[in-house]
């Protein structure tokens, strides 16, 4: 028999719970304020955005949460997804290091975005809820919640960053496969939308307060966060689960760095997290890094402070690394990369030195995605290329150094809708823009004085 490359798991061990990092951190994480009082939130002020069950997620201390089961029989269709170990990419590299990594591609949405979209969806249908808003970066958010509103007989409205908007047509075509209506962003819909010109180019920020704008004012209507608060980071932990018990699988004892992109921080968190925690019990020591882009660099030259979650300052603050609820980075094709805040939870973290970061610029990251294409067939989203591009870095280190390093990776989704981005790599029109230090500061100098 030749050597195993997928390390499975069985329908019958999907995670029956979700992992709560909160429950074992050194120290608790700062709450989130409300944007007028400026005191601690508490769950009557999130009550007009979401439902009991998920605010409760997300100011829970229990280590952890019981995933219900008609949420687990949708997981079924996709999960447990596969650790897949990547020989052929290794042989190509010439590296010693052992490269794995967990695909969430094979998700109906094809990223790990399904995994918080269908509770989500599911607390809200069992509350009356009829429909749903939201934001949309690349468009694969979007999917995953009109799937799961497609599921559960629930509304959805999406509005996408007007840039994702105008270059990847075919995602809002998925979307409306699923029956969401999709909106180019900033729109003439809502009130914060008609104080930006039309043909802005947008941003995740703007996006989320034109959704949150919406659903605040009709109790039937809710909102739906694709990333960086709590509960998301909370659902997304099924990846590093079941990552550890296939690497388990795999014969390894633990894994020596875990990488992840980071947008919001959430498919990053859910590997990450259970990693965490098996590190804290003193049960393995991995490097866990996270990678973002050059052009969008929140943990590795953003501040962290107390900020809005959007560009309309509706929502509470939270303390995150920031650039700025109003910076609007430069159009890359990573669209989910592209937001101006990390997850206070990943923040908090990386504040505290329990994980690393790095930053590298989009044409690194193709350049490596298509190399690994050629060796394991699969096209990354080009959110995911920042892990791959991360990886490659550190297995050509390994070569040159003698070791033999242990390296999981979260691939987050596949890019077989972002064929125009790969398309601009090979034509070599893809440019790089990194943020200078004058657009840096122009964008932290409008975040509150908390
Ligand atoms: C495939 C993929 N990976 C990563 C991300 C980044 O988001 P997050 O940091 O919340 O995982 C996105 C966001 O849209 C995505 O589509």
């Amino acid at each position: 028999m030749g050597e195993q490359v997928r390390f499975l798991l069985d329908e019958s061990e999907l995670p029956t719970h979700w992992y709560n990092i909160v429950a074992d951190l050194p120290t608790p994480p700062p709450p989130p304020l409300h944007p007028g009082t400026r005191e601690p939130v508490g769950p009557d002020d999130l009550a007009a955005l979401f439902p009991p069950e998920l605010i409760a997620q997300e100011v829970t201390g229990d280590r952890f949460v019981e995933i219900p089961e008609p949420v687990r029989d949708v997981y079924r269709q996709y999960r447990p997804s596969p650790l897949i170990r990547a020989r052929r990419w290794e042989r190509a590299l010439g590296t010693p290091a052992r490269i794995y990594y967990k695909y969430e591609g094979v998700s109906p949405a094809g990223s790990h975005k399904t995994n918080t979209s269908v509770p989500q969806v599911y607390y809200n249908s069992i509350n009356g809820i009829t429909k749903l808003t939201t934001e949309t970066g690349a468009g694969q958010w979007g999917t995953a919640l009109g799937y799961a509103c497609a599921l559960f007989g629930l509304e959805c409205e999406v509005w996408q960053v007007g840039t994702s908007f105008d270059t990847k047509p075919q995602r809002r075509t998925l979307i409306e496969v699923f029956g969401a209506k999709v909106h180019r962003s900033p729109s003439r819909l809502t009130e914060f939308g008609k104080t930006l010109p039309e043909d802005h180019p947008g941003s995740l920020g703007i996006a989320i307060s034109e959704a949150v704008e919406v659903a605040a004012q009709d109790d039937a209507i809710k909102y739906s966060l694709g990333s960086v608060l709590n509960h998301v980071l909370l659902h997304q932990t099924v990846i590093g689960e079941e990552a550890l018990k296939q690497l388990a699988l795999a014969g390894e004892s633990g894994a020596d760095l875990v990488i992840g992109c980071a947008g919001g921080g959430s498919n990053f968190a859910g590997l990450a997290f259970p990693f965490l925690r098996e590190k804290l019990a003193g049960n393995q020591s991995p490097r866990i890094l996270a990678v973002e882009p050059s052009s969008c660099p929140t943990l590795t030259r953003g501040e962290y402070r107390y900020d809005f979650g959007d560009a309309g300052g509706m929502t509470p603050l939270l303390k995150m690394y920031t650039l700025g609820h109003d910076f609007v980075p430069s159009p890359i094709h990573a669209g989910g990369l592209r937001y101006h805040a990390m997850a206070p939870l990943v923040s908090h973290v990386v504040n505290e030195g329990l994980i690393d970061a790095a930053a590298l610029h989009q044409s690194e990251c193709f350049e490596v995605a298509v190399d690994f294409a050629r060796a394991e067939g699969i096209v990354a989203a080009p959110e995911s290329s920042h892990a791959l591009a991360q990886a490659r870095r550190e297995a050509l280190a390994a070569k040159e150094n003698g070791t033999e390093p242990v390296i999981v990776i979260g691939l987050s989704g596949h890019g077989l809708l972002e064929l125009g981005a790969y398309d601009s790599y090979l034509a070599g029109h893809l440019e790089d823009d990194p943020l200078s230090d004058e657009a840096l500061a122009a964008a932290l100098a409008n975040v509150p004085v908390v």
